[in-house]
């Protein structure tokens, strides 16, 4: 039975009464539980486990060890637009559907297997999309129902929107996670062995695997390294993308741990990571694409006055304990082949420019029609660019920050075409197709984002409250194609990354298996009041060997590293290292 109205539905909803037959579950993930093992991949297709060098000789002959452990916890992607899905089936059988997501084609491509449908029969129509974070990346159980739905009543367009509430249960989110860290260093400062294993948990019915220390792989020298992944498959639902999977947990260890190597070491942060600099790509020995980290971190600690830092809890400020820290941030910077652009000339100077892509809130509408003004050679007000629907060309997903390069690349590829094939003075109705080639250097080269995040901190001397008046991030990630929706996706992820320290914790109850801080009001995220003074800029530079824009992703680098940034200013401030996020006032009252 379909309801008029949403709130006629919910009414009905709330009528019905299930019975349950009770079977035993198990929703607590535990280090040492006994279902531990080890997926054949990590997302999305790293190796599980690697290892270099003889590492347990390393570590145990290291002048200086840190050997700790970190947690996170489960956390939720709340984009302010929740997830919504109008579909219209039509006699045919023809399905059309107003979805938000970050990935038309792969919507279509999804349900046209679960349902049984053809592809062609699907389409999928998404032009503005009020956020996703990963959360839309993929289609999801309220697709299918939708679906489902309207075929009962055919003509008749069909509309699920998930409330808050729901989205705690339906719509993915990130994976707890038990990180070990060992670092053995030489007396200098030099990485001799590095170790990082994850523990993190999926879902009985479908896996999940979190590339929680796949960023570790590649950010210091180290004579010998180990990265493993762990999962132990619950009664929960199944963890999914949230913003940077992978690095926003494991660069939490990480940066962590080399802070506490820092104070062993009796090295000064910074220079830590100087000492540090791999030269070539630790993991794949290739060459960088470019890595400017070494460049962010000097700019970074000059533009916050990291010169005024002092020893862990010598300042205080009134009631206040006033404290600096300092992070690295990394991402790869990849991109996806395959995505195809149209090009066609309307005449009266009128180019329109087709792609399937999303614009998520990113600024891929006006980074794209400057990509194709530019690779067109003519003013933007003579471009007008379409995306958002499976009608146009294939696009591959707006996620993993390779949203612009990979469909920047075919609107490159397919402007050559198109200058080649009609010239500069094409008729009226000319039209050319170009799609994303694999880059040439993508296999000899090691493409990723750098950047280095600075903090300080304020934390009441009595309360345990945590401040942040200022973040400096600076960041290396290729050519900046709009610095104005460029300033403000890492500025986004900066926040995020303040949230993840001092906030956010879904908090299960474990007898009903449920997350019970399910709405805004209980699931903290900082307010306008928790954000004061954000400092971005980024080095102005091209990366060539990444791709051919010459431009990384920043959809995810912002959110890298912040939150071990904010331990470490809080370290600095108090004298106590929190090893377990979120950073909440009973940690810092002693
Ligand atoms: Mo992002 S989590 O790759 O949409």
């Amino acid at each position: 039975m379909l309801a008029d109205t949403s709130e006629t539905a919910r009414q009905a909803a709330a009528l019905v009464r299930f019975h349950y037959q009770e079977d035993e579950h198990d929703t607590r993930l535990r280090e040492d539980h006994p279902d531990l093992y080890a997926p054949d991949k990590v997302n999305p297709g790293f190796p599980c486990d690697t290892e270099d060098g003889p590492l347990e000789q390393a570590l145990a002959s290291a002048a200086v060890l840190v050997d700790e452990r970190y947690t996170t916890p489960m956390e939720h992607n709340n984009p302010l637009e929740p997830h919504a899905c109008i579909a219209l089936w039509e006699e045919g059988p023809r399905v059309t559907l107003n979805d938000s997501t970050q990935n038309a084609h792969g919507v279509a491509r999804t349900l046209a297997r679960v349902l049984g449908l053809e592809r062609s029969d699907i389409r999928v129509i998404s032009p503005y999309v009020g956020g996703g974070f990963g959360s839309k990346g993929l289609p999801h159980a309220h697709n299918v129902l939708v679906v489902l739905a309207a075929k009962m009543v055919p003509g008749t367009p069909v509309r699920m929107a998930l409330t808050r509430q729901q989205m705690f249960s339906l719509a993915g989110y990130r994976t707890p996670t038990f990180q070990r860290l060992r670092i053995g260093a030489d007396a200098d400062g030099r990485i001799t062995g590095l170790a990082h294993e994850a523990v993190e948990q999926t879902a009985r019915i479908k896996e999940f695997a979190e590339q929680t220390t796949v960023g570790t792989r590649s950010m210091y020298a180290a004579g010998a390294r180990r990265t493993s992944h762990r999962l132990v498959p619950l009664d929960v639902p199944v963890p999914s993308w949230m913003r940077a999977p992978g690095e926003a947990p494991g660069m939490f260890g990480l940066e962590s741990a080399m802070d506490e190597l820092a104070i062993a070491c009796g090295l000064d942060p910074v220079e830590l990571r100087i000492r540090n600099e791999p030269e070539s790509d630790p993991e794949t020995g290739l060459p960088w694409s470019s890595r400017h980290l070494v460049e962010c971190l000097r700019r970074g600690a000059e533009r916050f006055g990291w010169s005024q830092r002092g020893l862990p809890g010598a300042r205080r400020d009134g009631d206040w304990l006033v404290g600096m820290g300092v992070a690295a941030s990394t991402y790869p910077g990849s991109m996806i082949p395959g995505s195809v652009a149209e090009i066609s000339y309307g005449g009266l100077g009128h180019y329109s420019v087709r792609i399937g892509a999303a614009d998520i809130g990113t600024g891929n509408w006006t980074v794209l029609s400057q990509v194709a003004a530019d690779a067109l050679g003519v003013p933007i007000g003579e471009v007008h660019v379409e995306i958002g629907d499976t009608d146009l060309p294939m696009a591959t997903v707006e996620g993993g920050s390779t949203g612009l390069v990979s469909h920047g690349s075919a609107v490159l590829e397919a402007a050559r075409v198109f200058r080649e094939e009609h010239g500069y003075s094409p008729e009226a109705g000319a039209t050319s197709r170009g799609t994303a080639a694999k880059h040439p250097d993508a296999d000899t080269y090691s493409p990723h984002s750098f950047g280095a995040q600075f903090v300080e901190v304020r934390v009441d001397a009595d309360t345990g409250e945590v401040r942040v008046p200022r973040m400096v991030g600076v960041f290396s990630a290729g050519r900046i194609v709009n610095p104005r929706t460029a300033r403000s996706q890492l500025m986004g992820g900066m926040v995020w990354g303040l949230s993840m320290a001092l906030h956010e914790h879904s908090v299960m109850d474990h007898s009903l298996g449920l997350v019970v801080n399910h709405d805004l009001a209980e699931y903290h995220i900082p307010s306008h009041a928790d954000i004061v003074d954000i400092d971005v800029s980024w080095l102005d530079e091209e990366d060539l060997h990444a791709n051919a824009l010459g431009a990384k992703g920043i959809g995810e680098i912002g959110i890298t590293g912040t939150a071990a940034a904010i331990a470490s200013a809080v370290h600095n401030a108090t004298g106590i290292r929190v090893r377990d996020l979120p950073i909440t006032p009973d940690r810092l009252v002693r």
